[in-house]
This record gives C-alpha cells, sequence and structure tokens, in this order.
C-alpha cells in the first residue's frame, strides 16, 4: 500500500515478563490479553490486540524443574484461550480450546517444566477465531533455560546478543488496519499478507555486533512459510531447533521455516565491514537489516557440541497411528474429518511411545502440529532427516505426496489437538484430538 509511510525504527525487544514468585524453583506470572493500538506507519493508529501491551507479548522465562503458576485475564470483548505451544504439560494446562477463557475472566494454568531448553511460544486457540486473535497480535515467546543452556558458550545478552525475532505476514486496508478478510486464495492455501512484520515492526533494523550474535526465530505467521537468507549470502549455525539444542551446530545459506516453527541461529559478522549494513531476507526480499557497528567485546566460536539427545528407539513404540492431510478451502481435513470439540480422536497410553505417520494427500504443504508432546522425526519418505531436524520437533513440514514418521513418547494426560499450523486451516476443521490417558 503507497499511502503508508513506513516508520524508521530500530527492531523492538519484548520486555522479559516479571517473575512475581521470589522464591528459588517457583515463578508466577500474570498476563493480560488486552486491546490496543500501534503506529506501523508514520501517523497511523492500528487496532490490535497484544498480551499486557499493544501487540504480541513479553517473553516468559523459565527454568526445566521450575513450577510454573500463570494468571491469565482476558479484557477482550470475546472468549479467548492461551495455548504454550511445544510445552509438555497435561491437558488441563495447555490452553488448547477446552480451555476457553470468557471476557472478564482468569485462567489459572500451573505446570512444573520438564523439558529442556527451549524457545517456544504461546498464544490463543479459541474455537474457530485463532487465526484472526494470533493476527490481531496474540503471541509471544516462552523461554526454557537449563544447565545446558547456561553452560553453553553462545552469546546470552537477552536482546543484545541473544535477540528474538517473531516473524509474521500481514496485509493492511487503505486507512492502515489490520486486514484479514479472508480472499478464495486465503482460505485455500492460508493467509499471505504483503507486510512483514518483525517482533511488530515493518522493516525495522537493529545494532549488531562485528562478531556472534544469536537469533531465536519464530515463524508467528498464520500460514507463509519462509526461505530466510542474509544478504550478502553468509553462512550461519542452526543450533536449536522446536523442542532444544541440536545434538551439534549445523551449518546452513538458508533457512526454511513453517508456521509455528522455531530455529534458533548464530550469525557471525565479525568478516562484515564495520558500518555496513546485512539484511535478512525471505526470497530474496529484504524485511529487516542489521547494522554492524559495535564492537564484538567477546570473542565466540561455534560450539563443537550442543548437547545430547538419546534416540526414541523404534522398537519401543506400541502402536503406529496414520495421519492424512486432505481437502481444500472449507473441506480440508484429517483423515477425512474435521475437528468435532464432542469427539475424541485417537486415544493413547499415557508413558506409551508411538510411531505417528503423516502423510499428505492435497496439492500443498502443511505445518503438523500437537500439543503437549516433542517428536524425533524418524524419516521423510524413507530418508533420514536432515541435520537440522535431528533435534526435538513439535511442529514439521509435510509437502504433497511426502510422508513423515515421527515418535514420541506421551507422558502428560488429557486431551490434546494435533492440526495443521496454517491457522485458516486449523479453524477450519483441519484439526482432531487425541486422549492420553
Ligand atoms: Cu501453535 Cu495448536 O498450536
Ligand atoms: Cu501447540
Ligand atoms: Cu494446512
Amino acid at each position: 500500500n503507497d499511502t503508508l509511510v513506513t516508520k524508521q525504527q530500530t527492531l523492538p525487544i519484548p520486555p522479559l515478563l516479571e517473575d512475581k514468585n521470589p522464591a528459588p524453583n517457583k515463578a508466577e506470572f500474570e498476563i493480560t490479553a488486552r486491546d490496543g493500538t500501534m503506529e506501523f506507519f508514520e501517523g497511523i493508529i492500528t487496532n490490535t490486540r497484544g498480551y499486557n501491551g499493544n501487540f504480541l507479548g513479553p517473553v516468559i522465562r523459565v527454568r526445566t524443574g521450575e513450577e510454573v503458576s500463570v494468571k491469565v485475564t482476558n479484557e477482550l470483548d470475546e472468549s479467548t484461550t492461551l495455548h504454550w505451544h511445544g510445552l509438555e504439560v497435561d491437558g488441563e494446562n495447555d490452553g488448547g480450546p477446552h480451555n476457553e477463557i470468557k471476557p472478564g475472566e482468569t485462567w489459572n494454568p500451573m505446570f512444573t517444566i520438564n523439558q529442556p531448553a527451549a524457545t517456544l511460544w504461546y498464544h490463543p486457540h479459541q474455537m474457530h477465531k485463532t487465526g484472526k486473535q494470533v493476527y490481531e497480535g496474540m503471541a509471544g515467546l516462552f523461554y526454557i533455560e537449563d544447565e545446558v543452556s547456561d553452560s553453553l558458550k553462545i552469546p546470552k545478552e537477552y536482546g543484545v546478543n541473544d535477540v528474538p525475532l517473531i516473524i509474521q505476514d500481514r496485509r493492511f486496508d487503505g486507512d492502515g488496519q489490520l486486514d484479514y478478510e479472508l480472499g478464495m486464495k486465503d482460505s485455500i492455501v492460508g493467509f499471505e499478507g504483503h507486510t512483514i512484520l518483525v517482533n511488530g515492526a515493518v522493516n525495522p533494523f537493529v545494532e549488531a555486533p562485528q562478531g556472534m550474535m544469536r537469533l531465536r526465530i519464530l515463524n508467528g505467521s498464520n500460514g507463509r512459510i519462509y526461505n530466510l537468507k542474509f544478504s550478502n549470502g553468509q553462512e550461519f549455525y542452526q543450533i536449536a531447533s522446536d523442542g532444544g539444542f541440536l545434538e551439534k551446530p549445523v551449518r546452513m545459506d538458508s533457512l526454511t521455516v513453517g508456521s509455528g516453527e522455531r530455529a534458533e541461529i548464530l550469525v557471525d559478522f565479525s568478516k562484515v565491514a564495520m558500518g555496513e549494513t546485512v539484511e535478512l531476507q525471505d526470497q530474496g526480499i529484504s524485511f529487516m537489516s542489521f547494522v554492524v557497528n559495535q564492537a564484538s567485546d567477546k570473542v565466540y566460536s561455534i560450539p563443537e557440541k550442543l548437547t545430547t539427545i538419546e534416540k526414541i528407539d523404534e522398537r519401543k513404540a506400541t502402536t503406529k497411528r496414520e495421519f492424512n492431510f486432505q481437502g481444500t478451502g472449507s473441506s480440508v481435513s484429517i483423515n477425512g474429518v474435521q475437528m468435532d470439540m464432542d469427539r475424541i480422536d485417537e486415544e493413547v497410553n499415557l508413558g506409551s511411545t508411538e510411531i505417528w505417520e503423516v502423510g499428505n494427500f492435497t496439492g500443498q504443504t502443511h505445518p503438523f502440529h500437537a500439543h503437549g508432546v516433542q517428536f524425533q522425526i524418524l524419516d521423510r519418505n524413507g530418508n533420514p532427516p536432515p541435520d537440522n531436524e535431528a533435534g526435538w520437533k513439535d511442529t514439521f513440514l509435510v509437502k504433497p505426496g511426502e510422508n513423515v514418521r515421527v515418535i514420541a513418547t506421551f507422558k502428560h494426560e488429557g486431551i490434546f489437538m494435533y492440526h495443521c499450523h496454517i491457522l485458516e486451516h486449523e479453524d477450519a476443521g483441519m484439526m482432531g484430538q487425541f486422549l492420553v490417558e
């Protein structure tokens, strides 16, 4: 839209949410879903929604082993839920569509963190409204730290050299308002916007050290898949996938992230001349820039090893299940059925290990996601997954005609969702429920 003038701005860094419980090993947080306004463009006020603020939400940072309580208050004029994407907790605390928070109400999930350091996120999961509410700005990051993340010699200074990047695409109407009118194409392939926001800013820049930077990337878009590269063509290393660190850094020059997926990367700007700018691009289009203008006070090297991931033995699996993406537009389904709140599609024994085989009988790529569990990818069309998918995954892309086998141990009880993470597909019913007991 040419009437809207992009503001020159630095990358917003979401605040770290204050832990209200002084006791060690315990944490208490307060989150309020509310309406807000933003100035994405010069002099234009855009109506938005966010958590504790105008757009997106604070970063919740916890530690493995910590007992966490969160008070989630809904100040919106409609129901919402708050789901912890990637967190291994019981169904009751998962924040899926059954955990509805009515306007004016407070929901108080409690859980103990029992998974390794990872970059997770939270977002609403209200039936048929997830796409709209996330689009309006409701999403935030959830960091888990542990002894491994403490001991690794990688950048850790929040917002300085350890920087979150929440990448989202949006469409603005002539008045600069968020446009979520779904056209024919949007309801078929998922929403795609013309403007990319990073942490809620259009084309922001960030001052970068002439050295190593750690970027925690979340594709928080409703449907878009990004293929990220740096404008100078430089290589970088992926160090973590959805559920935590990879065993070893994986060298790459482009990164594909589907909606809902996360990737942590280390990028070394030490060869970039002082004062130069490096842009981050999606299919060749720049959407943010790094201005290398600070001497790096610490010299980092790429760690040889990050963590140890115990491979789940395939022979431990007691059940195999198939999930097939089918249909298009309003008829999208998994295994031929659409989401029904009153129907349990799959029953899983608590503590059991299962192999899930996800197929795609449609003409487009879909990200498969399940709640309350982290998977290991066994194979894609019979071949071992690429190195950057050899760690913990809760969301993974499935291409047309592809068959992805994953394995997981189901350690938490309750009702959970599995679905396509293109939110328009999820809202249209490309979702099912599994009960663990
Ligand atoms: Cu990111 Cu069911 O969600
Ligand atoms: Cu989820
Ligand atoms: Cu889909």
